[in-house]
């Protein structure tokens, strides 16, 4: 077989794998600053790198993830509070994202107004967000979800629509104590109204590894969560920081930085996951270290930017 056949097998072989793949994401944890945008924007960034089909929904009044892509979120005329409102389809509110490749639902501070307006209707107020995607839901491998740091009635929409909950967080004193209420609320919805409802990993942000509290805290985490916790953690990183000011995701401020090369082994680590499901850590290949444990540009074998015709590193 010649090269190009191999690149067509390849390709027609993850694409295959992809239609696995197909879920939402809400990204959640209503502790603030721990990092869901970043990771939203990155993820959403490197999942498209790797021939995903990516849409990025901006559920936040705060509107980070829009400014993040490089949109300005006081300029749009459809925006992710007229679906909720049932004033849009899902399909009108998406805009492509040049510096990502993937679509956004843009937000802004109308949102604050839309979730007021939830809570005085009497029935269905939390399917909203589920309802508006089912008709754009099959147009995407993956459906991310930024949310905004509270459990209110935005983040109930997230967590209905969604398959699963990504929840970043920073090993510091009081994590496990925000996260025991986040896990009270996401067993309720499963419960109740989502019984499809995972949790899709927790996910150590700004990881410092020479900070001894930091190293407890994820000591902590691994034993409560297991193997829920993602091998890769995600370093604290100036890249990343600044990426946002640039609206770009990291990949294309710095694709070279530990930041940027941090969040591509993560979504490396989803996709091996769904690959071999069921497999307990240790089974799984030695790609998914963490990303300081490997060595620079060795990324995580497979579907992987440098890999494919187009990608952006
Ligand atoms: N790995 C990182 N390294 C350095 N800075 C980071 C990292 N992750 C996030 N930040 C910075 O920390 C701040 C908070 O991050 P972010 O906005 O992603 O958190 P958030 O959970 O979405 O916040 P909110 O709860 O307000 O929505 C931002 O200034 C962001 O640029
Ligand atoms: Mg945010």
């Amino acid at each position: 077989m010649n090269g190009i056949s191999w690149s067509w097998f390849r390709y027609n072989e993850s694409r295959a794998r992809l239609e696995d793949m197909k879920r939402v994401i809400a990204l959640a944890n209503q502790k603030g600053g721990v990092g869901k945008t970043t990771t939203a924007v990155n993820l959403a960034a490197s999942l498209t790198a790797t021939k995903r089909r990516v849409l990025l929904i901006d559920l936040d009044p705060q509107g980070n993830a829009t400014m993040g892509c490089g949109i300005d979120k006081h300029a749009q005329s459809r925006t992710s509070c007229d679906v909720l409102l049932g004033d849009c389809g899902a399909v009108e509110a998406l805009l492509p994202v040049e510096y990502g490749g993937f679509m956004l639902m843009p937000a802004n501070q109308d949102l604050t107004a839309a979730e007021i307006r939830l809570l005085t209707m009497a029935v269905g107020r939390e399917f909203k967000l589920r309802n508006a995607l089912s008709p754009v839901r099959g147009d995407f491998d993956v459906i991310l979800v930024d949310c905004p740091p509270s459990l209110n009635m935005l983040t109930l929409n997230a967590l209905v629509a969604a398959d699963s909950v990504m929840v970043p967080m920073q090993c510091e004193y009081y994590a496990l104590e925000g996260l025991t209420s986040l896990m009270q609320t996401i067993e309720q919805i499963k419960d109740s109204i989502n019984p499809v409802l995972e949790i899709e990993g927790l996910l150590r942000t700004m990881f410092d590894p020479r900070n001894n509290l930091a190293n407890e805290v994820s000591a902590q985490l691994i034993e409560h969560f297991g193997e829920k916790v993602f091998r890769t953690m995600i370093p604290r990183n100036v890249r990343l920081a600044e990426a946002p000011s640039f609206g770009k995701p990291a990949l294309f401020h710095d694709k070279e930085s530990r930041g940027a090369l941090a969040y591509l082994a993560l979504a490396g680590e989803m996709i091996r996951r769904d690959e071999l499901p069921g497999a307990p850590p240790g089974d799984l290949p030695p790609g998914d270290l963490p990303p300081g444990d490997l060595p620079p540009g060795d990324l995580p074998p497979g579907d992987l930017p440098g890999d494919l015709p187009g990608a952006p590193v």
